[in-house]
């Protein structure tokens, strides 16, 4: 099939200088949503029609097997699909969606195709309880004989609970020679594609319809109150899609996930945690409340504790973080490492068993297995110009408020006392301390307020 996504409107609701289309849902522009469904009933051509908000639509989201037409000025949506046809093949159906309806599923899309075959006209509609401002869909003895507009609906029409969603299926040189026959002689002065049911019927095709499984399939956004409607939906799917997979979520009402989570079994996830790009929870791991993982991959049986912030990171199996630890990108950490408190890590691998557990940065260094970095350790990466690499081996130990001023490497078992500022390489095994010696002073007296 071919398939027309119409995006030219203005979104004024919006109150955006964004075209409406790009604005995010879950992460993803709302028309990439519909692309993305699109894709799934792997079409012959995919057209968008864009307009307001120029060239910002197609710059943002071109990519391949993505058709663009521009429609200037928007006279509605029969002139929108017009705008298509240069780019659609007769010889199969074409779907028409909108790229502000961003959840509907292609089950129901598959489903709408199959009523249509390759030569009906076939229509989503639903039935809602409030059918205001929706096309209404017009029956006689069962049989769609036309859509009528909310404003050009008489008081009988708008009576009428079943609507038009807007997403239908036409057979696609019909769905030609209907477009060149519309007119824009109507309330809103618009060219409608509604219009088409109309003709359609009088050329005697078949005009059918399908129902999606949910309403909220249908929903379309026109105001930052609908885009956050559709956003909570959104996210309860998601959040049950986890809970039947058998991830433990402490409340369904409180994840985001913006991207994909893939989890293991036995995952458990307390609340207000956000999920961004790629992220992956091996078996059973925990994660505590309120912490932000951004393309990261969590190993087996990791452990992360609240108010945690990771990005571009790998978390080795066993291991345990937080909570308030920062894991910046390029961080990967072996098995069993432990991350705690305060303490950032960046561009830095970690070996299996060792510990960072208080209060210090660990950048553009490479850490060996079982190193201790007492608290307040400092790697001094940068020099106002380069970034330098700072280099602990196996079994080192790092005293606390220890600074370490890359280029810089601690030898296999080296131990540094703490407060030691090291700007010269410290030897294996050996004690390297850099620190005034410990003096008193006998007898000095502590000031006393002199009497006025
Ligand atoms: C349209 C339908 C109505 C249906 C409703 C469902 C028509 C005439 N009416 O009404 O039957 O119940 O959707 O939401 O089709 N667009 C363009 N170019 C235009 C006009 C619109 O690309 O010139 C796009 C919009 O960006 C939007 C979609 O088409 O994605 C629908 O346009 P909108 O103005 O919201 O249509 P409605 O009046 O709501
Ligand atoms: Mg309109």
């Amino acid at each position: 099939m071919n398939i027309v996504i119409l995006a030219a409107g203005m979104g004024k609701r919006m109150q955006s200088a964004l075209p409406k289309v790009l604005h995010p849902l879950a992460g993803k522009a709302l028309l990439s949503h519909v692309i993305d469904t699109a894709r799934t009933l792997s079409p012959t051509s995919i057209c968008v029609i864009y307009g307001h908000g120029g060239d910002m639509v197609p710059q943002m989201l071109r990519s391949d097997n993505l058709g663009f037409a521009r429609q200037e000025p928007q006279l509605g949506t029969g002139h929108a699909v017009m705008q298509a046809l240069p780019q659609l093949q007769d010889d199969v159906p074409t779907l028409i969606l909108y790229g502000d309806v961003p959840l509907t599923r292609s089950e129901s899309l598959r489903r709408l195709l199959d009523q249509a075959g390759g030569d009906k006209l076939s229509i989503l509609t639903v039935n809602m309880e409030d059918p205001t401002g929706y096309g209404r869909i017009v029956r006689d003895n069962d049989r769609i004989v036309r859509i009528v507009e909310q404003k050009d609906a008489s008081e009988q029409e708008r009576a009428i609970t079943e609507v038009n969603t807007g997403i239908m299926v036409a057979p696609t040189a019909r769905l030609r020679a209907w477009l060149s026959t519309l007119s824009n002689d109507n309330a809103q002065g618009e060219y409608y594609l509604t219009d088409i049911v109309a003709r359609a019927v009088a050329d005697g095709v078949p005009v059918v319809s399908a129902q999606p499984d949910a309403v909220w399939e249908t929903l379309g956004v026109n105001s930052k109150v609908q885009l956050a409607e559709l956003e909570r939906i959104h996210q309860r799917n998601l959040a049950y899609r986890l809970l039947e997979q058998g991830v433990t979520l402490a409340d369904p009402a409180r994840i985001d996930i913006r991207g994909s989570l893939t989890c293991g079994r036995d995952v458990s996830i307390d609340v207000g945690c956000v999920f961004e790009g790629d992220v992956t929870l091996g078996d059973g791991v925990t994660i505590g409340a309120n912490c932000v993982l951004k393309n990261v991959r969590v190993g087996d049986g990791v452990s992360i504790k609240p108010f945690c912030h990771f990005e571009d990171a790998a978390i080795g199996a066993k291991s345990v973080i937080g909570p308030y630890a920062r894991l910046r990108p390029g961080t990967m950490l072996a098995e069993d490492v432990h991350i705690g408190n305060f303490v950032e890590v960046k561009n830095s691998q970690i070996a299996a068993g060792s510990k960072a557990n208080h209060l210090a940065y660990v950048g553009d260094a490479t850490v060996g297995s079982r190193v201790n970095i007492g608290a307040g350790t400092i790697t001094c990466n940068y020099d106002g110009a380069n970034k330098l690499r700072t280099v602990i081996e196996d079994d080192a130990f790092i005293g606390s408020d220890t600074q370490l001023v890359a280029p810089v490497t601690v030898g296999r078992g080296a131990t540094l006392g703490a407060g030691t500022t090291l700007t010269k390489d410290a030897p294996a095994g050996s004690l390297t301390v850099s620190r005034g010696r410990q003096t008193t002073i006998e007898g000095w007296k502590r000031p006393v307020k002199q009497p006025k």
